[in-house]
């Protein structure tokens, strides 16, 4: 059977379950793995409501720097800091598919966008403006400290957007994100990380969200690959989850025949199967 699996980012609005719904059956008429689950992300940096393209984090000193990365069994492709740009998944699917490289940042990954066609273009909104002052007055008064424990600034998360495909025996996987809040310029989280963000193999498909920092160290996508057929899925990505304690993570995972989406905070998911 298909499927196709989308998460909005753990901490986000469990409102937004039904427009994640609405995304999921859009993107899963792409018929294709790959092409799906970049579908799907796209719809949601499109939106302002999620935190990547057009509505992600700023950091620290205003600017805007986005993480995404899509994989398919053998291949990956991913940008790391990229800017300027409305769309980073879409330059991560060219860096697998058009470039001789898998990942590329900064202005390199800039670069090369603007080499694909992408023009500039401003992903800042006002409700990330208004975030990133608030960050900065309770730095200001000395409510959190600049370098921070992650549950500090929860408040402030609204992670990551991704997606996991299986169809016609195919599996792929598809993630991008404005990074958390009250974070350096510079700062690289997990989504572009392959094994720790995402992974996808023969076996299946899986992408995480929440802290970067706590998801690298744990190494959670290529975890939950290397135990599937050990148990039901579902399982698998409960007992991962439990390593977190009440550090803020979700996941989304597809295997040769089941699903799973699971988080410690909201996370509005969708799973779409026909
Ligand atoms: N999970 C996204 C990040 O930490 O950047």
């Amino acid at each position: 059977m298909n499927a196709l699996v989308l998460h909005g980012g753990a901490s986000n609005k469990i409102e937004l379950r039904e427009r994640v719904e609405e995304f999921a059956d859009i993107a899963f008429r792409e018929g294709n793995a790959l092409e799906s689950v970049v579908k799907a992300v796209v719809l949601m940096e499109d939106d302002p409501l999620f935190n990547a393209g057009t509505g992600s984090n700023m950091r620290l000193d205003g600017s805007i720097q986005m993480d995404a990365a899509v994989m398919i069994p053998g291949n990956f492709g991913g940008v790391i800091n990229i800017e300027n740009v409305k769309n980073p998944v879409l330059v991560a699917r060219d860096v697998m598919l058009k470039s001789p490289h898998l990942i590329l940042a900064g202005d390199g990954a800039i670069k090369f966008a603007r080499k694909m066609g992408y023009e500039y273009y401003d992903p800042s909104t006002d409700k990330a403006r208004e975030k990133r002052d608030k960050i900065i007055e309770k730095l200001k008064n000395g409510e959190i400290p600049e370098y921070y424990h992650p549950k500090f600034f929860l408040e402030f998360l609204g992670d990551t957007v991704g997606a996991v495909a299986r169809i016609n025996g195919k599996f792929a996987a598809a993630v991008s994100t404005g990074g958390t809040s009250l974070t350096l310029r510079g700062r690289v989280g997990d989504s572009p990380i392959p094994g720790a963000g995402i992974y996808c193999g023969e076996r299946g498909a899986v992408v995480a969200t929440g802290i970067g920092e706590e998801i690298i160290k744990r190494m959670l996508s290529i975890n939950v690959y290397n135990r599937m057929g050990e148990m039901p899925l579902e399982e698998i990505c409960k007992e991962e989850l439990e390593k977190f304690g009440d550090v803020p993570v979700g996941i989304i995972a597809v295997d040769e025949n089941s699903e799973c989406a699971q988080s410690n905070l909201t996370m509005p998911y969708a799973i779409k199967k026909e």
